[in-house]
């Protein structure tokens, strides 16, 4: 590997991933996936855009505190109170970076900024060089530069250089690009670009045309030593370029791409349904990589091959990128505390004392109720039991369901408050669901609009726990619950009060001042 180029590895799933449309992150998620990213052994976290709101500042600063190895980068506009709050939140990280970006394009000059080139010009030269004031490790990027006068997106790339950047970033915005066309730029730089050698080449791709990845290789091959993007894809419109895949073309393809990534596969597949759970963004089965068809084969000759041998029609081993899954094994509540540690262990999930008795009563729960478990029952019970470390303001103690085609459907709640109190109340909707739903409402005294329900089931047969996942919105912002349990209804309950604890967790964090 050595003797082969690196390419730095950025993620901003807690920038421009949080970005997309219906995703709000708590602190304790973002602190906790960036904790995870780290042990992916990404290079940059852009931990968010601090100037945003006091929530952001305050986790970035969190997670420029606690996390130790990549670079914490946050991002800033190109204006005084955007680099100030940036440097604000990220001074306290081993490694500080400031991300400054401002527009390139002539479309977004004339109707957004209503600026001149000349104003651009000046506008890019006094922030980086205000951050470079503050920071060594400073990234310029003019936005939408692939629809941009590529002259000009020369100039103030040599112009941001000589202010102090080091890193240069190319941003595919809107997902324009084709990977010929962005390759050749790319390449062009070093011609134009007087100063290159001081710096980085970064590339940052959307995949509104569905080529963000493509788009990022090429980048690559051009010389780009660089790639943003987000882990699963998750972004503004059709997401970014996802992590999991430009660390998997490049690992998969040394002989072609001829650079190598740091990044550590093993956490892959966790660090996936980390997000996912986290966003509620739930993944297509034949997404690249870690969507659950990956790697299922379905045809009789792909079976035989793969009995065979492997890599008859797999180009990665899923083993190598900790996706459970091929495994028969299955436990039983006979198989005891320790068989059920050993598996997890295995599955490389490693939890904490406290949280390992949460996993082992809901495993009992299970067992109970389906006899066998195997890893996929396993990873739905670790992933609602180690998920957000919130306060819980009220919490499930009964729900009682009366429905069916005749009679409306009536459903009783009892949920514990904050108060230390049990609550109890009734309520009839137009299902069973919408019955919980409005008792709990009726119990905790708020109303919530959902916007999105859907339950699939974890395993096989009759006896399979159903995932809930659900989208509420409330005071304009948009919460995500999830959970897991062999009934439906008991699962849709604790999905909806996962939401609603989420929403007040918030609204807390929102109120108390940011501290950095
Ligand atoms: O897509 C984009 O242009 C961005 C910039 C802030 C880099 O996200
Ligand atoms: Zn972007």
């Amino acid at each position: 590997m050595a003797d082969t180029d690196k390419v730095y590895i950025f993620d901003s799933t807690l920038r421009d991933g949080e970005q997309s449309a219906g995703i709000g992150f708590t602190v304790e998620e973002k602190v906790e996936i960036a904790h995870h990213l780290a042990r992916l052994n990404v290079d940059i976290i852009e931990a968010g855009f601090p100037i945003s709101s006091p929530g952001d500042l305050a986790s970035v600063a969190q997670i420029a505190k606690e996390v130790r190895g990549p670079v914490i980068a946050g991002l800033a506009r190109a204006a005084d109170g955007d680099v100030d709050a940036a440097w604000e939140a990220v001074r306290h990280a081993e490694t500080p970076r400031i991300h400054v970006f401002l527009s390139a394009s002539d479309i977004h000059l004339a109707h957004q900024l209503r600026k001149n080139r000349e104003d651009i010009m000046e506008m890019a030269r006094h922030a980086v060089s205000r951050a470079a004031g503050y920071t060594s490790d400073v990234e310029f990027s003019p936005m939408d530069a692939t629809r941009s006068d590529p002259e000009f997106v020369y100039q103030l790339l040599e112009a941001a250089i000589e202010e102090g950047a080091t890193t240069i970033n190319i941003p595919d915005t809107v997902g324009y690009a084709i990977p010929a066309e962005f390759e050749a730029f790319i390449r062009s730089l070093p011609e134009h670009v007087s100063n290159i050698h001081k710096a980085r080449i970064s590339v940052h791709c959307h995949n509104d045309l569905g080529m963000a990845t493509a788009n990022s290789l090429a980048g690559v091959l051009g010389g780009a030593r660089q790639v943003e993007g987000t882990i699963n894809g998750i972004g503004e419109r059709a997401g970014n370029a996802s992590l999991e895949e430009i660390i998997m073309a490049i690992r998969s393809r040394p002989e072609f791409m001829d650079v190598h990534v740091d990044a550590n596969p093993g956490e892959i597949y966790s660090i996936s349904k980390l997000v996912e759970r986290s966003s509620g963004m739930m993944l297509q089965p034949h997404k690249a990589i870690v969507g659950k068809n990956a790697f299922r084969h379905s045809s009789g000759i792909h079976q035989d091959g793969v009995l065979k041998m492997r890599e008859t029609y797999e180009i990665m081993d899923p083993d190598e990128l900790g996706i459970p899954g091929g495994s028969t094994i299955v436990l039983t509540k006979t198989s005891g505390r320790h068989g059920l540690q050993a598996r997890l262990e295995i599955l490389g999930i490693k939890p904490a004392d406290e949280e390992f008795q949460r996993i082992w009563d809901a495993f009992l729960v299970v067992a109970d109720a389906k006899d066998e478990v195997d890893d996929r029952d396993l990873m739905a019970i670790v992933s609602e039991q180690t998920q957000i470390k919130i306060e819980d303001a009220w919490t499930l103690d009964l729900v009682q369901v009366s429905t069916g085609d005749h009679g409306t459907p009536t459903a009783t709640v009892r949920l514990v408050g904050p108060d230390g109190e049990a609550h109890e109340d009734a309520a009839i909707g137009t299902g069973p669901v919408d019955a919980i739903y409005k008792a709990i409402n009726r119990v905790t005294g708020t109303q919530n609009e959902l916007t999105e329900f859907s339950v699939k089931s974890v395993t096989e047969g009759i006896d399979a726990q159903g995932e809930v996942t659900i989208r509420v919105e409330t005071d304009g912002g948009a919460y995500q619950g999830r959970a897991a349990d062999t009934d439906i209804l008991v699962a849709s309950a604790r999905a909806y009060l996962h939401a609603l604890n989420r929403s007040i967790a918030t609204a807390q964090q929102q109120a108390s001042p940011a501290s950095v």
